[in-house]
């Protein structure tokens, strides 16, 4: 029996569960940072219709390239102490969940493991790793390819301008046109097609 219950927790990803939940069948989703893996198993003990969600996270120190305006720092630290401490805490609600069938743990760099995926591979993803004006880009870049016709690809911090500027930037290059969502801190469109350009 599971000790910990993820269904109606508060989470990153809240505002992606109501779509996933009409979305289809056997869902093949992927999530892009994970932390301490509040998202990743709000997504799975929401959403029965998900077959399997992989959980990306490299759980290594970074700084944010988003930048204090006042002091011209980085605007967020993960130091080698937070991160081990969110490695520890996604392994140990992950193991008291209930929920390890249906995830699929890849340890490493989201720009790496990119390439072990097939074209067309996922019904969804969401990003929630570095969400600055690059990364966001680099993300859309490299993941959308991946996305199944239909799919949801999703980002959160879509309050961050930058984020909302890179979202733009590649749908415009691509002519996306399609209905798009920016609810909640949370960015959402359904990839209709190759051309949705
Ligand atoms: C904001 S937290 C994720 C929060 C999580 N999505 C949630 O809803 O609870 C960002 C995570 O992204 C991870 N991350 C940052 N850069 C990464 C990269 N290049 N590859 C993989 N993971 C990365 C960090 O280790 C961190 O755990």
């Amino acid at each position: 029996m599971a000790s910990y219950d993820f269904t109606n927790e508060p989470c990153d990803a809240q505002f992606l569960i109501p779509t996933l939940n009409i979305l289809g069948d056997d869902l093949i989703g992927i999530e892009l940072g994970v932390g301490q893996g509040q998202s990743t198993l709000s997504m799975v003990a929401n959403c029965d219709n998900i077959k399997k969600l992989y959980a990306v996270d490299n759980f290594e120190p970074y700084q944010d390239k988003l930048k204090n305006p006042y002091n011209n720092q980085a605007a967020y630290e993960a130091h080698e102490a937070d991160v081990e401490f969110d490695k520890l805490k996604f392994y140990h609600n992950l193991k008291h969940s209930g929920l390890e069938g249906r995830i699929t743990v890849i340890e490493n760099n989201k720009n790496e493991c990119v390439n072990g995926f097939e074209d067309d591979s996922f019904d969804f993803i969401f990003a929630d790793a570095q969400m600055n004006y690059e990364d966001t880009l680099i993300d859309i870049e490299t993941w959308y390819p991946k996305l199944k016709e239909g799919g949801i690809f999703s980002m959160h911090d879509s309050d961050n301008e930058m984020v909302k500027i890179a979202v733009e930037k590649f749908r415009n290059k691509n002519n996306i046109t399609n209905h798009i969502s920016w609810y909640g801190n949370t960015v959402l469109w359904m990839k209709i097609n190759d051309s949705d350009k």
